[in-house]
Order: structure tokens, then C-alpha cells, then sequence
């Protein structure tokens, strides 16, 4: 049996996109192999929303050209961000590759492997016959919790941004479709589904005139199908957070008390350069309309250091608003220009050594702030689902409470339940904890 390999860069929606692409090699009859080293056909889904992702993946796939040079019928198939971004380019700059995908060609993938025979089709690819993978036979990373993808693309222009370049404008899926497939997940046992889109706040607006809905809707859709016991979602955008949607999750037993709300930046006039169509304080209402809403909800974010033009007042302001929410986690990044997008060629770059410098003060307050989170859980009983041992000690349990915290804990669980854990604990990223017994009657 032939065998294939999938290395996967970025976010949610590749890791699941990587899902289907792998649904489908196992469709056109391969098995995955355990590692690289022994698979026949190597595919990359690639990831270029940073310098640094696109570095990472031209490392591996050197080391793929240098294993097709030792044995020549391996197959190479570069998918994702990247292969579209370098769309025109990257048969010249790589000629190693036979196939190359971008994100919204996953369902064409297998023609262009050429079923059966695997011959070398050079497929185009594109964003004009994008097609949503929804359909597609899916080989699911995770027995009791999976992603759903709710829309492909992104309609906002976020002047830092990649993304609308390389996954097109935005297209929802049907309300029915999402709905159909999260009853076959819930049907199959999962208890925990993501609903993944750019934004998935913006969901439905393109399905006017046909239907008319939005985002509140289709959790509340979701929230009343049985056996799910757990509804997230990713990532939502600011501007788009209405007042149907905060209704939703304060009223859907299943919707996680949980938000992750990227703030990019603490200083309204880089918010504005950055063209996020919020300021701070608009930002920091939608912060009290939520924690009014949903009591005890946890909220992380996305942050950027160095954008172009970003002062040393800039950079402070976005140091207090992280105080000020007092995030639970936060991702956090250096600036990067991408080819194309209007901040690359802004004046005022920041240098490196600066960039530098505030990321480094920009994690010490944001670990500050989680650790402080983190610990006023002390003390009490979260309910967890357990996903397994735990990745530093195989003694210990690992899960997640629904405010999306990993617990490490003693017990005697069993993954895919839904456990009770007191946090005796905390660090600035994970809690520890005992399973609780229940008081017998
Ligand atoms: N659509 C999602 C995710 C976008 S990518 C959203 O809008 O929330 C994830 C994060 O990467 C962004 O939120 C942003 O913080 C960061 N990012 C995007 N482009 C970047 C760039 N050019 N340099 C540094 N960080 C970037
Ligand atoms: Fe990029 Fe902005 Fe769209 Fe997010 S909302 S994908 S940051 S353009
Ligand atoms: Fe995701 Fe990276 Fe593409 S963050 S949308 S895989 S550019």
C-alpha cells in the first residue's frame, strides 16, 4: 500500500482542511504512514501569515527534494496559503513539486493526483472555483471533538492581512449544511464542536436574499442539536459581535463561556492604520456588554507588536488594555510584512531591535495578567472534558474547561467524558487538579 504524509502549518482552519486532504489520500486508497521518512507522497498544507511559517516550510520541504532525489517516485504536494500566494512562481522556484493547491482546491486534489497511477498533474489552482470541503470524506483528528467550518474567505481588509488575498472573499456555508453535518458529528459521538470561519461573526450576510439569518442563529441552531455538548467558535471580529450573538451564547447551555475576541492593538490610531473599523473604547464596551452577559466568561486575544508607525505611546497603550481586560491568554506577534498588503509598503517600519524589545515586555504582561486569571481558579470545581494523558506526565489526565483552560489532573477518567476537576493549581497557561468525587447520597 502506497503512503502518505501531511506536515500542517497554521491555524484551525488548516489543521481541519488537513483532515480532508487526509479523508481524502485514504479515499484514493492510502494509508497513513507513521512519519515522513516512510511515506510516498508528502504533502505540505502551508501557512504564510508571517515570514516565520513560510521559513519553516521551505526547511522541510528541502529536506522532501533531498529524499525524492534518493528515491525518485515520491510524490510532493505543496496545498494552503502559501502555495496560493506564490501561486505564479512555485513550479520555478521548487521544480521538485508535482502538485501544488491552494485552499479553496482541496476537493480537485485527488484528480490531480491522479487516481490510481499518480501521475504528475500539474493542477491549477485558484480562487474562482473554490468549493467547500464540507462534502468531502474527513479523517477526524480528534474522537470526541471536531471543527466545522462555517464559511471560507474573509471580506474585511485589514491592512496587515494576507488572508483575503489567498482565501478569497467570504462565501457561508448554508445554515442546513452546518447543521446536517453537526448532527452526524454529534450522531458519531463528538461532544465538543468549533465552528471555524475568518470571521465568523459576518457569517450568513451573503446568503441574503435566499435566507435571511446570522451567527446567533446558527449556534442557537447548533446548541439544540443532541449529544453536543459543547459549542466554540473561531474567530470572531470585533466589529461584527452584535447584540443577537451576545443574546446566543448568555442563552445556549452548550456555547463556552468563552470569547476570543482579537484586539490587534490597544491604540485606536493604529487600530485605524490597521484598518480594524473599531477604536479602543469600542473595543472595551463590547468587553462589558459580554462579561454583563455571559458571567465568568473568559476572553483571549491576538495582538501585534511593531506595526508601521507604531510609537512607544502606541505600543503602551496596547501593554494597559491587556491590563485593562485582563485577558485570560493571548496570542502574540511581531509584525510582518506580507507581499502585497498595503502596510508593507508603509513608511515608518519598525526596526527589528524595537520589534524585539516590545514583544519581550508585551508577554511578560501577558503571562502576568493569565497567571493572575488563572489562579483566582484555585479553589473551585471546573467541569472538564478529558482528551487524553497528560503531555508531560502520562500519570496525569489532560482536558479542557469550557473556558477553554488545560487541566492536567489526577483521576480515573476516561477520554471524550465530562469530568468534574477542583483546580488546586495554577500557571500563566494551564491549571492542575484532582477529579472531584461526587458526595455520596
Ligand atoms: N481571521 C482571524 C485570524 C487571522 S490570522 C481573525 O481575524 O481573527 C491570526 C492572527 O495573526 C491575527 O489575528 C493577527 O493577530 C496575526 N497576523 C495576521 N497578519 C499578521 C502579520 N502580517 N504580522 C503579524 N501578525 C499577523
Ligand atoms: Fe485577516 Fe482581518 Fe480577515 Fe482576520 S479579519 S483574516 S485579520 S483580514
Ligand atoms: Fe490560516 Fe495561515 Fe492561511 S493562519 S488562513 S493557514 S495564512
Amino acid at each position: 500500500m502506497r503512503r502518505y504524509h501531511v506536515t500542517t502549518f497554521g491555524c484551525q482552519m488548516n489543521a481541519h482542511d488537513s483532515e480532508r486532504i487526509k479523508g481524502m489520500l485514504e479515499e484514493l486508497g492510502l494509508g497513513e504512514a507513521t512519519d515522513a521518512e516512510a511515506a510516498d507522497v508528502l504533502v505540505f498544507n502551508t501557512c504564510t501569515i508571517r515570514e516565520k511559517p513560510d521559513t519553516k516550510f521551505a526547511a522541510y520541504l528541502g529536506q522532501a527534494i533531498a529524499r525524492k532525489r534518493e528515491r525518485p517516485g515520491t510524490v510532493i504536494a505543496v496545498g494552503g496559503c502559501y502555495a496560493e500566494a506564490q501561486r505564479e512562481r512555485l513550479f520555478d522556484l521548487y521544480p521538485e513539486v508535482d502538485v501544488a493547491f491552494g485552499p479553496g482546491s482541496i476537493p480537485h486534489l485527488g484528480e490531480w493526483l491522479g487516481a490510481g497511477g499518480f501521475g504528475v498533474a500539474r493542477g491549477s489552482f485558484g480562487l474562482d472555483d473554490r468549493a467547500f470541503a464540507g462534502e468531502l470524506p474527513m479523517h477526524r483528528e480528534r474522537p470526541f471533538q471536531a471543527w466545522v467550518q462555517i464559511s471560507m474567505g474573509c471580506n474585511s481588509k485589514c491592512s496587515y492581512c494576507i488572508v483575503p488575498a489567498v482565501r478569497g472573499r467570504e462565501i457561508s456555508r448554508r445554515p442546513g449544511e452546518v447543521v446536517a453535518e453537526v448532527t452526524r458529528l454529534a450522531a458519531d459521538g463528538v461532544r465538543e464542536v468549533t465552528l471555524l470561519g475568518q470571521n465568523v461573526n459576518s457569517w450568513g450576510r451573503d446568503l441574503l436574499p435566499d435566507i435571511r439569518t446570522e451567527f446567533g442563529e446558527l449556534l442557537r441552531a447548533c446548541d439544540a442539536i443532541d449529544g453536543v455538548e459543547r459549542i466554540r467558535f473561531t474567530s470572531p471580529h470585533p466589529k461584527d459581535f452584535r447584540a443577537p450573538v451576545i443574546a446566543a451564547m448568555a442563552e445556549c447551555d452548550a456555547v463556552c463561556e468563552h470569547a476570543h475576541l482579537p484586539l490587534q492593538s490597544g491604540s485606536t490610531r493604529i487600530l485605524k492604520a490597521m484598518r480594524r473599523t473599531y477604536t479602543r473604547e469600542r473595543y472595551l464596551r463590547l468587553v462589558d456588554e459580554l462579561r454583563a452577559a455571559v458571567p465568568d466568561l473568559a476572553l483571549t486575544t491576538d495582538l501585534i507588536v511593531g506595526f508601521p508607525g507604531e510609537t512607544e505611546a502606541d505600543f503602551r497603550d496596547t501593554l494597559a488594555a491587556v491590563e485593562e481586560v485582563g485577558y485570560d491568554a493571548a496570542f502574540t506577534f511581531v509584525y510582518s510584512p506580507r507581499a502585497g498588503t498595503d502596510a508593507a509598503s508603509m513608511e515608518d517600519q519598525i526596526a527589528d531591535d524595537v520589534k524585539r524589545d516590545r514583544i519581550e515586555r508585551l508577554v511578560e504582561v501577558v503571562q502576568r495578567v493569565a497567571q493572575r486569571c488563572n489562579e483566582a481558579r484555585v479553589g473551585r470545581v471546573e467541569e472538564v472534558l478529558v482528551e487524553g494523558p497528560s503531555r508531560t506526565d502520562p500519570a496525569l489526565f489532560r482536558g479542557r474547561t469550557r473556558r477553554n483552560t488545560t487541566v492536567n489532573f489526577t483521576g480515573t477518567a476516561e477520554p471524550g467524558e465530562l469530568v468534574e476537576v477542583r483546580i488546586e493549581a495554577a500557571t500563566s497557561t494551564t491549571l492542575r487538579g484532582a477529579q472531584a468525587v461526587a458526595a455520596a447520597a
